[in-house]
């Protein structure tokens, strides 16, 4: 095992006996005495008294290096298919804006009506195709992750400034963020992404009002992000849904949004690389809000504990 693997190994096993942590689960890679790469799963749980002391742990550790081997063929597909398919749609896209801009004459109505409908659609496979391209290269380690010590509070208003921007009054932003919260180990850009679909989910379902929070949570260890909308909310039976790739639940009655459902899927294994939890809780015809656990240090470097959102 690498050395750095062997240092988190050890981080969580200490973790879990001294009883802040119930389980773990990690992947990590190994070299079998042949010299082949492996890759196994672990999972750890301890036993205790009835007074909460140690008694014993249990470890499970699985093979998963077919696995591995077909997610990676899996994810050199999407990457070449989506990479072949951006040039061909630059040149539809390229054509397009012409006839709209009118350079090529004027259109009828109909025309016009036919022009729109594939620009939009157009659109769409674009935000498709990157959105599957950021999420292969995300769940694949090859994403560019540079984390550092950062402030929440500008990164949140910023972002909570656009959505407010987006909303045009329709809906009001609230906000509850405290200037003193502990710093975060994170990639601003990337974790903005994830405010921001957060943010862009809450806006499309809201009736009037998107409330984020901020708090330290877990003494300082970590800080706790929620946005809340008061949308018609989400049946508990789909919340395990919703990361899931290209899953949309319902679409906002008559906005004629059609989204990727590939937003939270991205929002995940972004927050994975982080080491965080991303969930959601929910009651229908109340509002849904969803959470975000960052931990405050270094503790989870790119390519740790996958498992953890
Ligand atoms: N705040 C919310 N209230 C109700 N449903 C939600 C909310 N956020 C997400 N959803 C549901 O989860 C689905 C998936 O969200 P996700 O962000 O992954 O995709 P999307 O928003 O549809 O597309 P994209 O993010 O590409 O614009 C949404 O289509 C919607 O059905
Ligand atoms: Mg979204």
């Amino acid at each position: 095992m690498p050395p750095e693997d062997v240092e988190k190994s050890e981080a969580l096993a200490r973790q879990l006996i001294g009883g802040n942590r119930q389980l773990y689960t990690v992947e990590h890679r190994y070299q079998t005495k042949a010299g082949e790469p492996l890759w196994a799963r672990t999972t750890a749980t301890m036993v205790r008294d009835e007074r909460g002391r140690p008694l014993y742990g249990l470890v499970m550790v699985e093979d998963i290096s077919e696995r591995r081997r077909l997610d990676q063929l899996k994810d050199e597909f999407i990457s070449i298919v989506s990479h072949e398919l951006r040039t061909p749609l630059a040149t539809v896209t390229g054509a397009i804006d012409n006839m709209q801009s009118g350079v090529l004459g004027p259109l009828t109505d109909k025309q016009q009506h036919y022009v729109d409908l594939i620009s939009r659609n157009a659109e769409r496979l674009n935000k498709i195709i990157h959105g599957l391209l950021d999420l292969s290269r995300l769940e694949s380690g090859r994403a560019r992750v540079d984390r550092r010590q950062v402030s929440l509070p500008p990164l949140l208003r910023e972002a909570i400034q656009s959505a407010r921007l987006q909303t045009a009054g329709r809906v009001t932003l609230e906000e509850s963020i405290p200037e003193g919260l502990p710093a975060v180990h994170i990639d601003p850009d990337l974790m903005n992404e994830v405010f921001a679909n957060l943010l862009d989910n809450a806006a499309r379902y809201a009736r009037s009002r998107i409330v984020v929070r901020a708090e330290p949570f877990d003494g300082q260890e970590s800080v706790r992000i929620s946005v809340h909308d008061d949308g018609p909310g989400i049946p508990q039976e789909d919340l395990c849904r919703l990361f899931n790739k290209f899953e949309q639940i319902r679409r906002p009655v008559g906005s004629g949004y059609k989204g990727t459902g590939l937003g939270l899927p991205i929002c995940k294994e972004i927050v994975a690389l982080h080491a965080g939890k991303i969930w959601a809780e929910s009651t229908v015809g109340a509002g849904t809000t969803f959470h975000l656990l960052l931990p405050q240090g270094a503790g989870g470097e790119a390519g740790g504990e996958r498992n953890a959102a």
